[in-house]
């Protein structure tokens, strides 16, 4: 199986299939997502609008039960307490504190430091044991594995399903490592999107962490893009991870956007 693309989160689905009920006078939406149903075996939708009241969002997740739906994702609008109220009575788990991390790459923000690391491209088209178990690190705050209801075997093939599409380019155009001692301790993926040099994986081997890999990393990332000729660079994390946030702003980043995603497990 193949991800085709990378959104914000993760993924856009292969095909859409879209639904429309009708709310009192509002038309609310939501879209059955293909990919993530087909990978983790069950009807799986997200619900668009990021704001909604709590007989909205009931309607909607009742018309979700009808169409077959067992998870649900909502992007919600954080500052909306009428939605987050929503989600709460709705039962919805809050998975994610998703941040999305902006910056201009224009002369007056130079790079972050590069602190010495040599940064390389990995070329093989499928990844070795230590970028798979990066990978696996890079995703140890996702919404996919902080809900325990899915299983962490599925979390860990997830995440090695999106390093091998990294390392075949089909989502990343370029792979950069550490290694040390012939090891691997350090990796980035990225890859212009819409004009924007994104980081979609980075991850600093566990016993090497606060030593830099991570600055030598994210600068990289950013020479990457601007020798592409990309004007922006941008990164999306998770309000929970600490480290990953804090270094995405001492290397320039600003937090442009955040959305509580929530998942509703419909029975
Ligand atoms: C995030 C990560 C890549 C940072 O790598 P690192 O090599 O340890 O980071 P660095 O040593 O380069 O630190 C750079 C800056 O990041 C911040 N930082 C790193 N680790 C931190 C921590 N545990 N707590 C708070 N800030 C931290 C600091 O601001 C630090 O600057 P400083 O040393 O001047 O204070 C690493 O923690 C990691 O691999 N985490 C697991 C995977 C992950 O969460 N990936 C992000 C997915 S979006």
């Amino acid at each position: 199986m193949v991800i085709e693309d990378v959104d914000g989160s993760l993924y856009k689905p292969l095909r859409a299939g879209f639904y429309r009920a009708k709310i009192d006078t509002d038309i609310v939406q939501f879209q059955i997502l293909d990919w993530d149903s087909a990978f983790f075996g069950m009807t799986i939708a997200e619900i668009l609008p990021n704001r909604l009241a709590t007989r909205e969002l009931e309607q909607v997740i009742a018309h979700m039960k009808n169409a077959g739906v067992k998870l649900a994702y909502w992007a919600s609008a954080p500052d909306d307490e009428e939605s987050q109220r929503a989600a709460r009575a709705c039962h919805g788990f809050l998975a994610d504190k998703k941040t999305t991390f902006v910056m201009e790459l224009g002369p007056g923000n130079p790079p972050a430091r590069s602190s010495g690391w040599l940064v390389e491209e990995y070329t093989d088209a499928v990844p070795n044991n230590e970028l798979e178990s990066l990978a696996v690190e890079a995703g140890i705050y996702s919404r996919f594995r902080m809900d325990s209801r899915i299983s962490e075997e599925k979390f860990v093939e997830l995440y090695k399903l999106w390093i091998l599409n990294s390392t075949n380019r089909r989502m990343a155009d370029a792979v950069l490592v550490v290694r040390r001692g012939g090891r691997i301790v350090g990796m980035v993926t990225v890859k212009d999107e819409n004009g924007a040099g994104d980081i979609g994986l980075i991850a600093a081997d566990a016993g090497m962490r606060g030593n830099k890999l991570g600055f030598s990393l994210v600068h990289a990332a950013q020479e990457w893009a601007r020798k592409k000729g990309l004007k922006r660079a941008q990164v999306v994390t998770q309000g929970e991870n600490i480290a990953a946030c804090k270094l995405y702003e001492k290397c320039g980043y600003r937090a442009a956007k955040t959305e509580n995603f929530y998942h509703f497990w419909i029975p």
